[in-house]
């Protein structure tokens, strides 16, 4: 596979010598004001595409999609075609971190994710990163690919999720809305606990780093259920270890910008801000503007028009992308949603929403 130069975009930064342009997107999160804002959606390949649809048809298991190159790269490139974002991001899933690590995952059609729970220390001793590296090849081979296709304007994001959300999958066995599972274990055997967000760190941050040597140009660390913790908690299990996937990640490659998700944590938004090091901050629908805005003078914030706005459409919709877009930008802003597209999404009322975002500026 041909390696692509990591962190290339610095070259392109307009502070640079070579003086050029970066990509909207790149330049907001580079921390240049940008007159239209960028705009990319969270799960923006997926199943309110007719297209997708029909790939995932024929694609047999979700995990099968994820893990052949030809159909990944297929998926993550209809969105773009479609509705010109400004950003892609590779179709892939946070649970294959897991996969990778040897735990038994599967999609099981309306249900979600379901995996054989890992709610020991003998369970976790089994579990080993020896293999990970030969199966994210494929998701590396999907990458360079889809960058291939890409060219050089719209910009590739990778992904993971971050430590805790991961292991609130795999103890849990699915997903739960409290994370019991992972909670018990974390505060039963706080040893065992540490050890699996340690497996994680590390299994994660290699992953970030074949991403970035694939071609990825951004990465985004998803933490869809940081909002369920306690605020020690939070420090250990979701600032601690997305901090040294910071770390790991920056120490090879420096140049690349890395969103943070806490999904539901605006509350800690000063403190994950400041202690992970991440370069911008996705924000969930509950987010005020008024605190985005303020985080604004810190570091670029992404997000957070409501996914059932997207869904319901209509003035309502327009008011509040209104409000978004007069409060947020011109300064280092992403347009987003708070959480992911959901199925059901009019594809006239995303036409809307990216027509509503580019009448700016
Ligand atoms: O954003 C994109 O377009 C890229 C692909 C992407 C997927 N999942 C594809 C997917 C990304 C970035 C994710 C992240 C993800 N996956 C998260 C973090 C963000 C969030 O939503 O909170 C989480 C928690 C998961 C785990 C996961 N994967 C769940 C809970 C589900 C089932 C819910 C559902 O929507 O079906 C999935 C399945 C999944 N991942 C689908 C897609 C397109 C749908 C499966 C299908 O098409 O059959």
């Amino acid at each position: 596979m041909k390696k692509r130069s990591p962190g290339s975009e610095n070259a392109s930064h307009p502070n640079t010598p070579s003086g050029q342009i970066l990509p909207p997107f790149l330049g907001a999160l580079a921390v240049n004001a940008q007159s239209t804002p960028p705009i990319w959606l969270m799960r923006q390949a997926g199943r309110y595409l007719p297209e997708y649809r029909e790939v995932r048809a024929k694609a047999g298991s979700f995990l099968d999609l994820c893990y052949t190159p030809e159909m990944a790269t297929e998926v993550t490139l209809q969105p773009i075609r479609r509705f010109g974002f400004d950003a892609a991001i590779v179709f892939s899933d946070i649970l294959v971190v897991p996969h990778a690590l040897g735990q038994h995952v599967e999609f099981l059609e309306g249900e979600g994710p379901k995996l054989q729970p890992v709610t020991n220390a003998k369970e976790l001793s089994k579990l080993s990163g020896k293999d990970a590296g030969k199966r994210f090849d494929l998701v590396y081979e999907a990458i360079d690919r889809i960058v291939a296709s890409l060219g050089g304007q719209t910009p590739l994001i990778g992904f993971c999720g971050a430590p805790w959300t991961v292991a609130s999958y795999m103890v849990g066995g699915g997903g739960s809305p409290d994370q019991r599972a992972a909670k018990l274990l974390a505060y039963r055997d706080p040893q065992a606990f540490k050890a699996l967000l340690d497996l994680l760190v590390e299994t994660s941050s290699s992953y970030l780093i074949g991403q970035i040597r694939a071609g990825v140009r951004a990465l985004q660390i998803f933490d869809s259920w940081a909002g369920s913790l306690a605020d020690n908690d939070f420090a250990s299990f979701t600032i601690e270890p997305t901090a040294e996937i910071v770390r790991r990640v920056k120490a090879a490659h420096p140049g690349v910008p890395i969103i943070g998700f806490p999904r539901g944590s605006s509350a800690s938004f000063e403190r994950y801000a400041a202690e992970t090091g991440v370069d911008a901050l996705g924000c969930d629908t509950a987010a005020p503007l008024d605190l985005m805005s303020s985080m604004q003078a810190r570091l670029p914030v992404q997000g957070n028009l409501d996914p059932l706005l997207l869904l319901a459409g209509g003035d309502a919709m327009e008011r509040r992308v209104q409000a978004i877009l007069s409060r947020l930008s011109p300064k280092p802003f992403v347009f987003n949603l708070g959480h992911g597209i959901l199925p059901e999404t009019p594809l006239e009322n995303v036409e809307r929403l990216i027509h509503l975002v580019r009448a700016v500026g």
